[in-house]
């Protein structure tokens, strides 16, 4: 097929390669020259990599960068089956921009965009054939990261849908399908991770090494909620809690931090400025977890687990997802260990409920209210998967 990704930054130069490592002709354009050299020169980069790690044959390598072309002039997009858009997060320059494919493209064309936050049925409103136009979301880094969100618009066409969702899936990714809501599915269900921890932080219950390594040591996720924010950048992490918390009209159970938006203020990004939550001057040393607390340890881990439990069921219940898609998209979108609903089976249902009350008795904060399916479930005896 002839893919093309407009924008050549982290995900457009991403998602390009995934495209010309499955076969296809892909065409990559970006305004800026320099972004596109930038781009061109770290594919090459990260197919040398892959060489020298035995990850794909010489001949592999020459053919995947021969795949690709890079240019700035858009009208050679004319053959293109498919545009998966991936310039700045930008409402109104991405809808100039897919008024502006229509008049190039064909009319089977499909048109993508990889936006993580906005609608794509405001994007899929500017154009002259909006059935045509479905979210396409990619994890960075694209190439690695399995999960890929289908979000069709309010205007897709069930054909566009299926379509979009089969080449994704050709290319070795596993496709979830979400409801066109604010975060979709990931980036909604994954808020507790980051929000509780600081919360507890906050509470001055633990330090943030304690909570990272509760999550990690008794929770076995791969990272501590504070070293993946440190990881992801607290600019993109606390817009994307911000933009989830005023695209759901400020519902307290999305309410971002000062502790988080003051690390912003500071330019203390993270791991890329430096500096985050943590420090990451070489001559800093890290402050070692208060690990002789197991209860301590254990609380900390269960209630940021039954917060995101909360979350992953109160999606299901807003028909956000299938349960399967909810489970697959947080184990291969941000490698939780488990799925958040199985996990939730596993520990019962009436304890999620009984333990989210307990933090609601205590608190007399909207954002511990127990997701009504929840409590449907323990009425009427009820488990997500019947053969656990
Ligand atoms: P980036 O800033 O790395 O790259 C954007 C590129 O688009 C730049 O090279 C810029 O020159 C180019 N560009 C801007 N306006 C353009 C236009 N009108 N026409 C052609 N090229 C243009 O951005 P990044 O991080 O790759 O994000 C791109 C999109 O992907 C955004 O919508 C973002 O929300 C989404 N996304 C980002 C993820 C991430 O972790 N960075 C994850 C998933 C989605």
């Amino acid at each position: 097929m002839n893919i093309g990704i407009i924008g050549s930054g982290t995900m457009g130069a991403g998602i390009a390669q995934v495209a010309a490592q499955n076969g296809n002709q892909v065409i990559v354009i970006d305004t800026n020259l320099v972004a596109l050299e930038k781009a061109k020169k770290g594919l090459d980069v990260t197919l040398h990599k892959l060489v020298e790690k035995q990850k794909i044959s010489p001949d592999k390598s020459i053919e995947i960068a021969n795949a690709i072309v890079w240019n700035n002039n858009f009208e050679v997009l004319q053959n293109c089956d498919l545009i998966i858009e991936a310039i700045v997060e930008n409402l109104t320059i991405k809808q100039k921009l897919f008024a502006d494919l229509e008049a190039i493209v064909s009319n089977e064309c499909i048109l993508a965009t990889n936006t993580s936050s906005l609608s794509i049925t405001s994007i899929a409103a500017i154009c002259k054939k909006p059935e045509r136009v479905i979210g396409i979301h990619f994890f960075n880094p694209a190439p690695v990261m399995e999960l890929v969100e289908i979000v069709p618009a309010l205007q897709s066409s069930a054909e566009i849908t299926s379509k979009a969702k089969s080449i994704i899936d050709s290319w070795n990714k596993k496709t979830v399908t979400t409801k066109d809501t604010p975060g979709f599915i990931v980036n909604r269900i994954a808020r507790p991770f980051y929000s509780e921890a600081i919360r507890i932080y906050e509470e001055g219950m633990a330090s943030m090494e304690t909570i990272d390594h509760a999550m990690k040591v008794v929770g076995g996720f791969k990272m501590g909620p504070f070293e993946l924010m440190d990881l992801i950048g607290h600019d993109v992490n606390y817009m994307v809690t911000e933009t989830v918390w005023t695209s759901f009209y400020f519902d307290p159970r999305y309410t971002p931090s000062f502790t988080q938006k003051r690390l912003v203020e500071a330019k203390w990004f993270g791991k890329k400025s430096g500096r985050g939550f943590y420090n990451y001057a070489e001559e800093t040393v890290k402050n070692e977890p208060e690990t002789a607390d197991q209860v301590l340890l254990d609380n900390i881990f269960i209630r940021i687990l039954v917060m995101l439990m909360n979350e992953a069921a109160n999606a299901l219940y807003l028909n956000v997802a299938s349960k399967e898609d909810i489970d697959l998209a947080m184990t291969k979108g941000v490698n939780y260990p488990k799925g958040l609903l199985k996990w939730a089976d596993e520990i019962g249902i009436s304890n999620c409920m009984d333990m989210l009350d307990t933090l609601y008795d205590e608190y007399r904060e909207d954002r511990y209210r127990c997701s009504p399916i929840l409590r449907r479930m323990v009425n009427f005896e009820e488990v997500f998967y019947t053969n656990n």
